[in-house]
């Protein structure tokens, strides 16, 4: 049985966190996965998250099984931060939101509904996304293909490639987009560029699938939902798989949300019954805590003005090190263009450093990204920013 298998290649992503845990350099440093670092290098639990918290251990009655469609008042305040609560799709009851575990997990539960609800053929991803979109995706039974999105030679968005690619995609198939702070590039598409994005994918019946798991992160909570209100004005049917685990730093309490809208409230009920047929048959019913925190926090106004500035100082903190990033750069006499690092947004930017590279900061100086050459901003400090920068000018001069 078991004696025949052949060990399964490490993830890229979490295989590196685990490299480097045993790794012994004491300058070593974790760019790889995108978890926020404060200016110590630590991973904290945001203050909101502990008054909460606080609070819910002081009141918690039971350790009943939640619905399967998970915390309603979770639902409720997941809609009013994706949508606002005035918002019309919230109003007319076109919103239905069901609790999953963690941002991944609502992917898997939108992606067994697609699999056995809808006609859907093919899953469209952008070239290149985060690297277990694919394995989601086909993990539940469905094809997937891609669409260009990145434009080396710029560091921008390939729009026309995009859009070319958007005009051939057959009906009825499922695009996913990322809401904002794409990942692994860190650049996004403007308001107009949605807009574009947005017709074609009413005019042409797709579905979008919106991964949203870094709001709060680009330019602000509400501006970083410009493109999925964008959406949401233009296409009736609309999927948004959305996470807690970055903007509540509630990593290992695994708090996501699948929201699905649909162009009636009775469309909406109808998809949501076979939502939680999906939920039952995967995990029965959510995790309770890191749900209850989140809704007791967007729930109460002085928790959630406290949160919304922690929010605020972690974009602040990885915009600064973007800026700091790229100087340090040109103070070790890196000559190659960097400064398309502190125009892009969000945990992630493309660097552009190649295979070897990448490889070759890790032997060398135990500094750890992913072999795209995807950084995470987010574990720059400025400690490590000397260190990171000279190892990274003395690869580039030497790359073997
Ligand atoms: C990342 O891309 O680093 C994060 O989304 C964490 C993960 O699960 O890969």
């Amino acid at each position: 049985m078991f004696y025949s298998l052949t060990p399964a290649p490490p993830d890229p992503i979490l295989g590196l966190t685990e490299a480097f845990k045993k790794d012994p350099n004491p300058n070593k440093i974790n760019l790889g996965v995108g978890v926020y670092k404060d200016a110590q290098g630590r991973t904290p639990v945001l203050a909101s998250v502990k008054r909460a918290e606080e609070r819910l251990l002081a009141a918690e009655q039971t350790k009943n099984y939640l619905p399967i469609e998970g915390d309603p008042a979770f639902g409720d305040a997941t809609q009013a931060l994706l949508f606002g609560k005035d918002h019309g799709v919230v109003r007319d009851r076109r919103a239905v939101t069901v609790q999953a575990p963690g941002g991944t997990g609502a992917l898997r539960v939108a992606a067994d509904f697609i699999a056995s609800t809808l006609e859907a053929k093919t899953v469209w991803l952008s070239d290149p996304t985060w690297p277990n979109h694919p394995n989601v995706f086909q993990a539940a039974k469905l094809k997937t293909a891609t669409y260009p999105y990145f434009d080396k030679p710029t560091n921008g968005v390939d729009f026309d490639g995009m859009m070319a690619a958007l005009h051939q995609i057959p009906v009825g198939d499922v695009v996913v987009l990322h809401g904002c702070c794409h990942n692994p590039t860190g650049v996004d598409l403007t308001p107009a560029q949605w807009e574009v994005v947005a017709e074609e994918l009413a005019r042409r019946n797709l579905l979008p699938l919106v991964d949203f798991a870094y709001q709060g992160f680009a330019d602000g909570l509400q501006e970083d939902a410009r493109g999925l209100h964008i959406l949401a004005r233009h296409c009736p049917d609309l999927l948004i798989a959305s996470s807690y685990s970055k903007n509540f730093g509630l990593y290992n309490e695994r708090v996501g949300a699948l929201t699905l809208v649909a162009g009636s409230p009775a469309a909406a009920e109808t998809a949501l019954s076979h939502i939680k047929r999906v939920v039952r048959a995967n995990y029965s019913n959510p995790p309770a805590h890191g749900a209850a925190i989140v809704a007791t926090v967007l729930n109460d106004g002085e928790l959630k003005r406290l949160w919304e500035d922690e929010v605020r100082q972690m974009r602040d903190r990885i915009n600064t090190m973007r800026h700091l990033f790229v100087e340090t750069l040109q103070e070790k006499g890196v000559t190659q263009d960097f400064s398309f690092i502190a125009r892009q947004r969000g945990m992630f930017s493309f660097s552009g450093l190649t295979p070897e590279q990448v490889k070759a900061l890790r032997e060398r100086y135990s500094i750890y990204a992913v072999s795209s050459g995807r950084i995470s901003v987010a574990g720059m400090t400025e400690e490590n920013m000397d260190y990171l920068c000279s190892a990274i000018a003395a690869v580039l001069n030497s790359p073997s």
